[in-house]
């Protein structure tokens, strides 16, 4: 009986000791955290300040420095970036380039503040790059560097419209003598309300306090760049009734007695769309790399379009066969498409239900184009 009852008491002590020590595990980790943040919070809105301008002003252009190649960081490293497209590549930004002498100094300076680069030039539009070193708040999560394509308002408010976007963003990584570089897969909008688009969790402040990263370099350099796209699609007016059309501009066309046509190639004739004229041509038999094996399939221009194309080929079937084009014009068609496109032998395989009555059914589906010569 007397047993008994101590050990009973004695899992009681056990219980009580644990219970203390769980509390006390849970309360420092929940004011760790705030504890952190708390010299960022305290922060307030900061200006940039004009000798910031200093530190683009150096001879060498931003992103053409010279700079030697030294070993790879190990891929775990890598692994740790986040975002949806991301790439390393050699090829310098080719829209603008801020460089940073210390990335600490201007961080320091600018605080809760944002670093807005000067006004530049692209499709028509005057576009700043805005930096915030410690986090667009509230939009960032904490640790987080930002970063944002910002178009100039002015000619918005003389002429408001929608500007499509493609935007890239590039930090310059020495370690691996190549830029990050982060892709949206689609465009961006921006237009009166919303002038500015961007990563408020672009990549961890931490990357630019450890020089073995590479992110910053010679005594705490920076580079950061961006690309802009500006897709240049429709006349705002010409398409206004036709506004279905802008998200989903699709031509289809029936090729009918596919089995004797002899042809080398055949026209759709013209079709428009977003304000353009355009045609499909088709080699029932191939032509090139795809003569004899495969269906030859191009979107060409009817207006003596030049530029950035991106559409979606299809040839409809069981299973539709779709590739997308994305870019400028196939030096030997003078259009956007592929010699081999599929293979002839699918197209006579009646079970893959491509041909029906002889006739076979073409997609275009035109998602943005523009004339490099605008740029
Ligand atoms: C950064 O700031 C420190 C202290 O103010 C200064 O000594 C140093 O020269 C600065 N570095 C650069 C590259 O501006
Ligand atoms: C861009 O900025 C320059 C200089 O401020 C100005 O002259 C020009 O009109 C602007 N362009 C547009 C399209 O806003
Ligand atoms: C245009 O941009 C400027 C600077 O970013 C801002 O102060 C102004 O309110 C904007 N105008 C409109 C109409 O949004
Ligand atoms: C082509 O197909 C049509 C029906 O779509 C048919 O009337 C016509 O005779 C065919 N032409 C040839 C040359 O077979």
């Amino acid at each position: 009986m007397f047993t008994e009852e101590k050990k009973k008491r004695n899992y009681g002590s056990i219980f009580v000791y644990c219970f203390f020590c769980f509390v006390f595990v849970v309360e420092v980790a929940r004011f760790a955290k705030p504890y952190y943040n708390l010299e960022n919070l305290m922060e307030t809105e900061a200006v940039v300040e004009e000798r910031l301008l200093d530190v683009v002003n150096s001879e060498i252009l931003p992103c053409h420095f010279l700079s030697s190649r030294s070993a790879s960081v190990p891929a775990t490293k890598d692994q740790k970036l986040k975002g949806p497209i991301i790439i390393y590549r050699d090829r310098p930004p080719t829209s603008y380039c801020v460089k940073f002498e210390s990335f600490a100094n201007m961080s320091n300076l600018i605080k809760d503040g944002k670093y807005e680069s000067r006004p530049f030039s692209l499709g028509g539009y005057n576009w700043t790059f805005v930096i915030y070193p410690n986090g667009n708040k509230p939009d960032a999560a904490a640790g987080y560097v930002s970063v944002y394509a910002k178009i100039d308002n002015s000619s918005l408010i003389a002429n408001p419209k929608d500007v499509y976007a493609e935007i890239k963003f590039f930090v310059y990584r020495r370690t691996l003598d190549q830029y990050y570089m982060y892709q949206e897969t689609e465009a961006q909008r921006f237009h009166l309300f919303k002038p500015q688009w961007g990563l408020p969790n672009f990549l961890p402040i931490s990357y630019f306090n450890d020089p073995g990263l590479g992110f910053i370099f010679d005594g705490g350099q920076s580079v950061f760049g961006i690309d802009i796209f500006v897709a240049q699609p429709f006349d705002k007016w010409e398409v206004f009734s036709y506004e279905q059309n802008i998200r989903d501009p699709l031509f289809a066309w029936r090729l009918t007695n596919f089995s004797i046509r002899y042809l080398d190639f055949y026209s759709s004739g013209s079709f428009s769309s977003g304000g353009r004229n355009w045609e499909l041509k088709v080699y029932p038999n191939g032509v090139g790399i795809g003569m004899g094996n495969s269906l030859s399939l191009y979107l060409v221009s009817a207006s003596g379009e030049r530029g950035y194309v991106k559409a979606k080929l299809r040839v409809i079937g069981t299973t539709n066969v779709e590739k997308q084009v994305e870019g400028s014009p196939n030096a030997v068609e003078n259009g956007w498409g592929f010699d081999k496109f599929m293979p002839l032998a699918d197209i006579r395989d009646t079970s893959k239900g491509f041909l029906v009555n002889d006739a076979l059914k073409i997609e275009v589906e035109i998602l943005s184009f523009s004339k490099t010569d605008n740029i």
